[in-house]
């Protein structure tokens, strides 16, 4: 009896604990996201291109990446360096042809890493042959955009609404030859798509099919809160939307509070469509989960239900912005507890956690948080559970790169002025990635790069880090080796600040030896009780990692009632 029970309990488990790759593989990855045009160049014409990044895809696997998803390398004329897609179905000649991403495809898959590709939603390039039909009226294509003749008031023609675009001025911009305003919630060269056109959600559900039988494995979805603005009234007409009275500057995006042109209602639905999308190509093509990464600077409450209800799917990854967009060099531990509090305590329970410390449209972390909190930072968002997100150069700590006006590209800038620029501009970081401190930091034979290099290109890069026991390379590759431990993949986590400098985070599973990471993020001598913020820890702990700051070594032991920490030190401990 007893021996049978058993067995039916073993069954059980084996049936309600499924192992991790049935889970899904994404559940625990590390994605890393590549910003070609800064990546690596192979043909020595300055800028990133695909063959590059296959050439350096063994450099991803050092570091352990799972997945990569790749800023857009579709066919455009670059007013928005990629995301004013001409044609969604072609490789934009800068970066290769579509043979070069079929061996791009080749390579990963024998590295057993997964390619994810960007997914403009929101808009295409005025270029794009959708819009160039649609405004010359064809039928099929007439209301593929968001079209209006505007309102004439004292005899004087005015866009419909007063919604300003996200790169300043008005969203809508006259075109003379189909007499007619378009929206356009970015730059007037990125038209915005018209979702309430069913056939314009069919063209974009085709693109996704397209690519994903190609053999990638999902995408990082674009501006998703843009999709939609509100429905238009009876008269075709939309409201104005409010002020925010704190701005003053009548051009600048922030002037207004943009409650009829962000996070509409019918986004979440449209986020569930294109999950279905992606299941059922699940269904056809079998293999390994595809995947739905969702860029949206959104409340809370709106990001979960990315995530799916109990009827539909979402965003497997909605990303967790949290600590990118409200931590600053001056937070203080209590913050960013509650910060990677309010991700976890709000998630639904069946969901994995994301951490998004880096892109290529937000300041670098050592320039955002401080140089000398990078390895505590990438500690962080190693050793949080489920899955991590690292922006290019992020792992060997490059730094924004001040570019003057002169030399600025970026149109978020460009369409600002001398003054206000820097605030605006994401240049900086997406400066050549730093690979040596050969010439160009080997990113390129050419003797110009499209962005100025970084001048501290001979300190920091990837092969003098792989020489320095400590540098920010090895330590993140020592994170990376400690997540294939099963206490980091499934474990439970216990996050709380010790003071205002300290955090600390504990990694536990029942039989499995726990992980401790405590961060000093600011510059006095700490010593703090680990037995006052959590259980069950042994009385000695051994360090499992340490940073340059730590006077300790690796495999050192200490007191978990009194760990000493030194300025900046971030260490991970381990139970013995
Ligand atoms: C978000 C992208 O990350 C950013 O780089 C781009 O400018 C806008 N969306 C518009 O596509
Ligand atoms: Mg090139």
């Amino acid at each position: 009896m007893l021996a049978k029970s058993l067995t039916v309990c073993c069954l059980l488990a084996l049936i309600v604990s499924p192992t991790l790759a049935e889970l899904g593989w994404w559940r625990t990855a590390q994605f890393y996201q590549i910003y070609p045009r800064s990546f690596k160049d192979s043909d020595g014409d300055g800028v990133g291109d695909l063959n590059g990044v296959t050439q350096q895809l063994a450099y991803l696997k050092e570091i352990g990446v799972t997945a990569t998803w790749l800023s857009p390398i579709f066919t455009s004329p670059m007013a928005d360096f990629g995301y004013d897609v001409a044609n969604f179905y072609e490789i934009d000649p800068l970066f290769g042809t579509m043979e070069d991403f079929d061996n791009l495809l080749t390579r990963a898959k024998q590295l057993d890493i997964k390619i994810i590709l960007d997914f403009v939603p929101n808009h295409s390039s005025d270029e794009c042959e959708w819009f160039i039909r649609s405004a010359a009226g064809e039928a099929e294509y007439k209301d593929f955009y968001v079209w209006h003749t505007g309102k004439v008031v004292n005899g004087i023609r005015q866009p419909p609404t007063n919604w300003i675009s996200v790169f300043r001025g008005s969203q809508w911009t006259w075109h003379e030859g189909r007499q007619a305003y378009y929206l356009h919630q970015f730059h007037a060269k990125q038209p915005d798509l018209n979702y309430r056109n069913p056939q314009v959600v069919e063209a974009m559900k085709d693109v996704l099919r397209f690519w994903l039988r190609k053999g990638v494995y999902g995408f990082r979805i674009d501006a998703v809160p843009h999709v939609f603005e509100v429905a238009a009234d009876s008269t075709g007409n939309w409201p104005d939307e409010p002020r925010n009275e704190y701005v003053t500057d009548p051009e600048d995006y922030s002037y207004l509070d943009h409650i009829y042109t962000t996070n509409q209602p019918e986004t979440i639905d449209l986020v569930y469509q294109f999950r279905e999308v992606i299941d059922d190509i699940d269904a056809e093509l079998g293999g390994d989960d595809r995947v739905l990464l969702s860029e949206a600077y959104a409340p809370l409450d709106v990001l979960m239900q990315y995530y799916g209800n109990s009827t539909h799917n979402g965003s497997q990854i909605p990303f967790n912005f949290e600590l990118i967009s409200n931590i600053n060099i001056n937070s203080d531990a209590y913050h960013y507890s509650e910060l990677i509090h309010n991700w976890l305590d709000n998630m639904p329970s069946d969901k994995a956690a994301n951490w998004v410390l880096g892109n290529h449209d937000q300041s670098r972390i050592g320039s955002r948080l401080g140089a000398d909190r990078i390895d505590a930072i990438n500690m962080l968002l190693l050793t949080l559970p489920g899955i991590s997100v690292t922006y290019q150069g992020e792992e060997i700590g490059m730094t924004d790169v001040f570019i003057s006006w002169e030399d600025t590209v970026d149109p978020q800038a460009c369409q600002s002025n001398e003054q206000e620029f820097e605030r605006l501009t994401r240049d900086p970081v997406r400066t050549p990635f730093q690979w040596s401190d050969e010439s160009q930091a080997g990113f390129t034979d050419a003797n110009t790069t499209w962005l100025p290099l970084a001048d501290d290109f001979k300190l920091v890069n990837v092969k003098r880090e792989r020489g320095i026991a400590l540098s920010h390379l090895n330590i993140y590759k020592q994170l990376r080796a400690l997540r294939d431990e099963v206490t980091l993949k499934q474990g439970d986590i216990q996050v709380n600040a010790l003071g205002p400098n300290v955090l600390a985070l504990k990694r536990s599973l029942a039989g499995q030896a726990s992980y401790i990471t405590v961060l000093n993020i600011n510059d006095d001598v700490e010593a703090v009780n680990l037995d006052s913020v959590f259980t069950q820890l042994s009385s000695q702990l051994r360090y499992v990692v340490v940073n340059d700051k730590s006077v300790r070594r690796k495999n050192d032991l200490t007191f978990a009632n009194s760990v000493l920490l030194m300025p900046k030190e971030a260490i991970v401990l381990s139970t013995v």
